[in-house]
């Protein structure tokens, strides 16, 4: 397979070492961010364990990544439409021998989403928390790889976890940071103590992407299985997320010709700077 992206799709990971932390959530409503800024975004549930994606929007696919991986279903039958601009990719919750993947298995997955992820700008990957295999191999195949800590400390320890093992295993030391349920301030804080590991320890700097407000509205939204996006636009943690959004945007428009001539996922870790 040639190493062109004609779709000039970026692909970018939500993770953390740390469970509940928001990854979902947020992965979603950047979904949403992206696509009302005129970018098509593919939101893949890529929590292969314990996939909910398609709860949070109140959906209930008879199709999904794992009988495409399977070859029993083709991707038109499995992907489906949001709304437009927006689409989504569900997977199985419950499947065991899911949270692992052999080599073969992962050459298959990338080749599989590499032929359908075509036409798309932006592919989100929501993965399970922790550094199960599966998570491992998803992240250093994408782009962009987001970290998502809160301040507190188990939330912190875990995503320096993540960090250190996938630097071990990959040599991945690119990674963006998004401090949710935290004010600018404590967000600032948290990300300098998570940096500070990483360059004494590791020998490298993180990126700040920014930050997620705590908001109540987005136990609503999940209380309504209606994106946050949708349910209140205007809300404070919206805002922030659309924040990100132009960030994540910008640096797609920024390199766009590197972008352009690569796969979006391989299996050689992305340098992204
Ligand atoms: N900014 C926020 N403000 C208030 N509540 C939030 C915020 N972000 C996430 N939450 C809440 O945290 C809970 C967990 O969110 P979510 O399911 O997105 O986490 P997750 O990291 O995907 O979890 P898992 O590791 O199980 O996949 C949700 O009930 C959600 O309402
Ligand atoms: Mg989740």
């Amino acid at each position: 397979m040639s190493d062109i992206n004609p779709g000039r799709t970026v692909s970018l990971c939500i993770m953390s070492g740390k469970g509940g932390v928001g990854k979902t959530n947020l992965s979603l409503n950047l979904g949403y961010a992206l696509r009302d800024m005129g970018h098509k975004t593919l939101l893949m549930d890529c929590d292969l364990g314990l996939a909910n994606l398609d709860v949070l929007l109140g959906l209930a696919p008879e199709k999904n990544l794992q009988d495409l991986l399977a070859g029993r279903v083709d991707a038109g039958e499995v992907v489906q439409t949001v709304e437009d601009g927006l689409d989504i990719l569900p997977a199985a919750s419950g499947v065991p021998e899911m949270v692992e993947m052999d080599e073969n298995q992962q050459d298959s997955l990338m080749d599989t989403l590499n032929g359908i992820i075509t036409g798309y700008d932006f592919l989100l990957l929501d993965l399970g928390a922790g550094i199960s295999g599966t998570v491992l191999s998803l992240a250093r195949m994408a782009q962009m790889r987001v970290v998502l800590v809160t301040p507190e400390p188990t939330s912190l320890t875990d995503g320096y976890a993540v960090i250190k093992v996938l630097n071990a295993k990959y040599g991945v030391r690119d990674f963006l940071v998004v401090v949710n349920q935290a004010s600018a301030q404590e967000a600032r804080e948290t990300f300098e103590r998570l940096n500070n590991a990483c360059i004494n320890f590791l020998g490298f700097e993180l990126m700040h992407l920014g930050h997620v407000r705590q908001d109540k509205a987005m136990t609503q939204a999940v209380l309504h299985q209606t994106a946050l996006a949708r349910h209140a636009p205007q809300c404070p943690a919206i805002k922030d997320i659309t924040t990100l959004a132009s960030r994540v945007a910008r640096f797609r428009d920024d390199n766009l010709d590197t972008i352009a001539a690569r796969k979006p996922l391989r299996q050689i870790p992305f340098v992204t700077r």
